[in-house]
């Protein structure tokens, strides 16, 4: 059946579930733009739009807070339910359940509500929601019961709303502390949505937290980020969002949904070199993909790792044909700078996929130098991977020489972001004509890149490339000036030229020259390798 796509979130309010025998879950229709839901525990009262009066042990948990509602492309449109009604009830491991469905133009919006349970599944089918990025459910709570937000990176109070000055706006919700000290933004609340194992706001009597039962109905792969809990900036109230298709930290990404969208798949990759292609990344999406794997959105999206023999498995896969793509995570194949893509991996029902051992081509050439490892992140370099900080790239130097051989990853700064010349040095023991070389090839793997900077590449002072919005065209990702530090829209490049005219025997230089400059903006690095 391919008519169900995204969410299962369950959210849960409140810790300890009081234990009842009576089952009550139970659907009231108010009037034709009023419903209360709800059990013995808990109950909401929704509205046309917005989920309002959620009480808990006698206590609304919504307050003066906007409450409950679905939304895609930011605020522009909330979803408004047309009707309501239980579209199943039954009862499970001897707990009764109704699921009740809010309808509207776009889709059904399911709330299971079992006796017992201070909580709810949630479930979307969609039926015509628009191609677009941004897609989700969320709450906006009382903030004086949910002063913290909790991430599986985080664990805070969230900011008071009195230290957003209007003032002090630098960007983006984004703004200059009161005492001068560092910045406030939402960003920094953003956590990887394949990792996270339960996310919430919370104060010393309640909770509000999403669990996800699986993940295939969100977009992207491993390098995933979402934004999860935060303070709104206009009202105060504390947010949980439950991105289902997000855009936060993306170039692009944009996606049509089929109207109404079992088994498991194992292998083994190895490179053509003979090696374990350990500890890969492994990505079941697309068939014959046109987007990235940070960009697909569409349909279902499985991610794992191989283990050191470059073995792996995915679980509970939905039947259907995926392109399968690997690529390095670091670690024992750091080196290896191709990504591998088979297309036409078909899954079926009640029956396991065994695709053997798969072969992944890597280059051939001899490698001269590399600088970081090759893993689509910025691990390794100068503040690469920190905790998640507004404008720490301005913290990263204008100017900087990198000597290969003497110099340590780490010497190298994971952004850059001032005009000026970042060059790698390095020494070749013979001419190039000796080597017969022909064409070299610098192989540019950047993790992110937030346009307003514009660079060219020089070789020994000859230039061999340009990396800018224009040429070769790079997309905007917000990731560099919304707190990331790991990891935006991963690019690739290679540059060839002919080293006979260009490289010399002895010392040589490859420089990132910055001609143009934005706060904030510019290149988050990977990897730079040349190879001949
Ligand atoms: C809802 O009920 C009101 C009267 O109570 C009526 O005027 C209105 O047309 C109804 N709306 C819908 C969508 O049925
Ligand atoms: C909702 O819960 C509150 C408090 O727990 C209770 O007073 C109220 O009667 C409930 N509302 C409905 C419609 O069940
Ligand atoms: C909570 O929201 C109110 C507005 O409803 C706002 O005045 C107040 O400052 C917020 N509290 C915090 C701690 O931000
Ligand atoms: C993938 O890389 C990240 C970052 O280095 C690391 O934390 C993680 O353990 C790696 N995963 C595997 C399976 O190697
Ligand atoms: C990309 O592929 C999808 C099917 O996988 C197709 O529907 C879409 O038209 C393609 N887009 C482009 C720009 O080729
Ligand atoms: C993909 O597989 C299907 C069925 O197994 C086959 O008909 C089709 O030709 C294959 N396509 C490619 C490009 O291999
Ligand atoms: C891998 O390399 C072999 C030998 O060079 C070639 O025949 C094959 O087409 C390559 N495979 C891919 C997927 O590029
Ligand atoms: C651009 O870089 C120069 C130094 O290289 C720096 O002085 C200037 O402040 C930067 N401009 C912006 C907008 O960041
Ligand atoms: C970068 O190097 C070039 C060539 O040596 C030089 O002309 C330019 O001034 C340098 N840029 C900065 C900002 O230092
Ligand atoms: C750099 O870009 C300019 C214009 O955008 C183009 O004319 C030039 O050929 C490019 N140089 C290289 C080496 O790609
Ligand atoms: C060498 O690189 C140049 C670009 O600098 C390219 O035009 C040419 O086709 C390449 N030659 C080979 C043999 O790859």
């Amino acid at each position: 059946m391919k008519a169900i796509i995204l969410s299962i979130a369950a959210t849960l309010v409140g810790a300890v579930p009081t234990q009842s025998h009576t089952p009550s879950p139970y659907f009231n229709q108010v009037d034709n733009q009023t419903w209360v839901i709800g059990n013995e525990l808990w109950n909401l009262t929704q509205g046309l739009k917005y989920g309002v009066q959620l009480f808990y042990k006698d206590h609304d948990c919504v307050g003066d807070a906007v409450g409950h509602y679905v939304s895609y492309n930011g605020a522009a449109s909330d979803l408004s339910w047309n009707s309501a009604s239980i579209a199943k009830r039954g009862s499970y491991r001897g707990s009764d359940y109704i699921d009740v469905a809010f309808t509207a133009d776009e889709g059904e919006m399911h709330w299971v509500i079992f006796s017992g349970l201070p909580g709810a599944y949630q479930y979307f089918v969609n039926h015509a929601l628009p191609v677009l990025g941004e897609f989700r459910t969320l709450w906006r709570l009382d903030n004086t019961t949910f002063p913290r937000g909790k991430t599986n990176l985080r664990d805070e109070e969230l900011p008071p709303l009195s230290d957003y000055i209007a003032a002090n706006k630098v960007q983006d919700e984004t703004w200059l502390r009161p005492d001068g000290k560092g910045y406030i933004t939402k960003y920094d609340l953003t956590d990887w949505i394949r990792t996270q194992t339960y996310y919430g706001v919370y104060g010393d009597s309640f909770g509000s937290w999403y669990i996800n039962p699986g993940k295939d109905y969100y977009n992207g792969n491993h390098l995933k980020q979402e934004l999860m809990v935060h303070r709104e900036s206009a009202t105060g109230d504390a947010v949980q969002l439950n991105m289902i298709h997000g855009t936060h930290f993306m170039a692009s990404s944009s996606d049509a949904f089929p109207d109404g969208k079992d088994v498991g798949a194992v292998a083994v990759l190895v490179l053509s070199d003979g090696r374990p292609a350990a500890n890969a990344a492994v990505f079941l999406g697309d068939n014959n993909p046109n987007k990235t794997a940070l960009d697909m959105g569409t349909d279902y999206y499985y991610t794992s790792y191989a283990d050191a023999q470059g073995r792996f498995k995915f679980a509970d896969v939905r039947a259907a044909r995926y392109g399968l793509q690997a690529w390095s995570n670091g670690s024992k194949i750091a080196d290896v700078t191709t990504s591998f893509l088979q297309n036409n991996i078909t899954v079926t029902k009640s029956r396991n996929t065994n695709l053997g051992t798969l072969k992944w081509n890597v280059s051939k050439k001899t490698k001269i130098f590399q600088v970081g490892d090759f893993d689509r992140t910025s691990y390794g370099f100068q503040y690469g991977g920190a905790p998640n900080q507004h404008a720490l790239v301005a913290s990263c130097p204008g100017n900087l020489v990198y000597r290969v051989g003497k110099s340590k990853t780490s010497d190298w700064c994971f952004g850059q972001t001032y005009q000026g010349n970042w060059t790698i040095s390095f020494d070749l023991p013979n001419t190039p004509k000796h080597n017969r070389a022909g064409n070299a090839t610098l192989i540019v793997s950047l993790a992110g890149y937030s346009s307003g900077a514009s660079s060219i590449i020089l070789a020994n002072g000859q230039q061999i490339g340009n990396l800018t919005s224009e040429a070769p065209g790079l997309l905007n990702d917000p990731s560099l000036y919304r707190s990331m530090t790991t990891a935006g829209e991963w690019r690739y490049f290679e540059f060839e030229f002919d080293s006979g005219s260009v490289l010399k025997k002895g010392d040589n230089e490859v420089t990132f020259q910055m001609t143009r400059n934005t706060t904030w903006h510019g290149f988050m690095w990977d990897s730079v390798v040349l190879e001949w």
